[in-house]
């Protein structure tokens, strides 16, 4: 059940002081994959809640985001495609930059990634200002697919990630 899912999610996340820079704590969900037992619950959870039925691609966003994408695919037998950070794919891309505290960060999709419209899922490990997934949304959009569903582990929630992403929808396994 979903709280029950979030009690797990809670029990197999590290909270890291001042990483990756003085100030954040890094919430490190390296526990939790490295648990079989527990990954396998958290990833049936999210085909769960979302049916089976309902994506025809999942989308993982770097890197974190890789390993939970590439275990709803092989889960469900749909493809997974990666969102990467900048310069790291090698054909044509699009692109979406976004600011983060200092500077900008890029995001880039191969733009033959998708079939046109196909029903894509969204995944990533935590939501934090939603930067990274309102770039991601915007780029399975911009190459053919219609995002239906983002869902993450963790979201917290005080750095305001849902509001800026709404009125999309979010799902988070666990919000604090
Ligand atoms: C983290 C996390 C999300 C993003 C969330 O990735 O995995 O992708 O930050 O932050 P936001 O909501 O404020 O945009 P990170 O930048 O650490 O990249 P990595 O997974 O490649 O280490």
């Amino acid at each position: 059940s979903g709280p029950q899912v979030a009690r797990l999610v809670a029990s197999r996340v590290l909270d890291v002081p001042d990483f990756p820079k003085p100030g954040v704590v890094f919430k490190d969900l390296m526990p939790l994959f490295a648990d079989g037992a527990v990954f396998r619950e958290v990833i049936d959870g999210i085909v769960a809640y979302h049916g089976r039925e309902s994506f025809d691609a999942v989308a993982g966003i770097e890197a974190r985001g890789f390993v939970i994408a590439a275990a709803i695919a092989y889960a469900t037998g749909v493809g997974v495609v990666p969102v990467r950070k900048a310069g790291k794919l090698p054909r044509a891309t699009h692109s979406a930059s976004y600011a983060l505290e200092y500077g900008e960060a890029t995001l880039e999709v191969h733009q033959d990634a998708f079939t046109a419209g196909h029903r894509v899922l969204v995944v990533d490990d935590v939501l934090a200002t939603g930067g990274t997934a309102e770039a991601t949304l915007d780029l399975v959009e911009r190459a053919g697919g219609t995002v239906s569903g983002f869902t993450v582990l963790m979201e917290l929630a005080f750095l305001k990630g849902r509001e800026r992403l709404a009125p999309r929808p979010v799902h988070a396994l666990l919000t604090v």
